[in-house]
């Protein structure tokens, strides 16, 4: 059933568990994912880039994503993840997504309020639910690249104020994860994190999810992350399938063997996610 992300997270608050957001970038990864929640009967997140949304195109994306979501046993809903741009998140919310994020994170504290707040108070009528994220996350996300040193962290003052003023029902925090591949060991700021969960009573989400060791997913969840994303293992996971299925079977020329094989890697990444994340036999 295709539902608002915002139940989702408040029951992943009571329940002490973590939904993971993963980035699907077409039909046969958001079915995969899907066919993973179902078999462990977890919520699922399916998450959409902008990129992805450019490429397959907006009106198509949400017809296919919605068909799915609606015939799926367990709740889904559908996000638009990191959307720099008012207008692109506008459209998304006329077409028919549950939740959008709008990232205004590399602009001014004020400038980044002054924009969620206008899309919270329009997302409020369209019963949409807007995530904001403050401080900047490392790492390349789509477009949006912030280089090593230039990351902010998020602090529990600005985190404060900015739920308070923004009235958002799903909050970023940097906290010292990052997006892609980790090159070392990530110094996650679990202290920071518990700061700001004292502070903010809104549901948390963790970004940069790919690289995070089982030990620290454990943490979070147990510190009370709501929300945990996972993009580059999804791609991962898709790209090394596709490579070693051609590579095993050359001459064989058949995509619907080889889609199989990569969708079963693609619902085997997210299920060890949905397991660690706690969310299976939630749904
Ligand atoms: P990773 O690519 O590190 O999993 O990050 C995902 C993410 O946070 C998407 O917003």
């Amino acid at each position: 059933m295709y539902v608002d992300m915002g139940q989702l997270l408040a029951r992943a608050v009571a329940g002490g568990y973590a939904v993971g957001a993963f980035n699907i970038v077409n039909d046969l990864t958001a079915a995969a994912a899907i066919r993973a929640a179902e078999e462990l009967r977890s919520p699922i997140i399916l998450q959409t880039s902008v990129s992805t949304v450019k490429e397959i195109g907006a009106e198509h994306l949400i017809v296919l994503l919605s068909d799915l979501a609606k015939r799926a046993t367990v709740p889904v809903a559908v996000h638009l993840d990191h959307c720099t741009d008012p207008a692109l998140v506008r459209r998304c919310m006329d077409l028919g997504w549950s939740s959008v994020m709008i990232d205004r994170s590399k602009a001014s504290f004020e400038e980044n309020i002054r924009t969620t707040r206008e899309i919270v108070q329009e997302a409020q009528q369209k019963g949409v639910t807007v995530e904001g994220e403050l401080g900047s996350i490392v790492g390349v996300e789509d477009d949006i690249v912030v280089s090593s040193g230039e990351e902010g962290l998020a602090t529990p003052q600005g985190a404060e104020e900015f739920v308070r003023r923004t009235g958002v029902g799903a909050f970023a925090p940097a906290i010292g994860t990052a997006h892609g591949l980790y090159t070392g060991t990530p110094n996650v700021r679990f202290d920071l994190f518990d700061q700001i969960k004292r502070r903010v009573a809104c549901p948390l989400v963790v970004h940069g999810g790919t690289g995070l060791s089982e030990g620290v997913f454990r943490r979070l969840v147990a510190a009370g992350a709501a929300k945990i994303n996972i993009s580059t293992a999804i791609k991962i996971a898709y790209c090394e399938g596709m490579a070693e299925y051609t590579a095993a079977h050359t001459g064989e020329n058949n995509p619907l063997r080889m889609d199989r094989f990569v969708a079963e890697r693609v619902k085997a990444c997210v299920g060890e996610h949905i397991h660690i994340f706690g969310s299976d036999q939630k749904a």
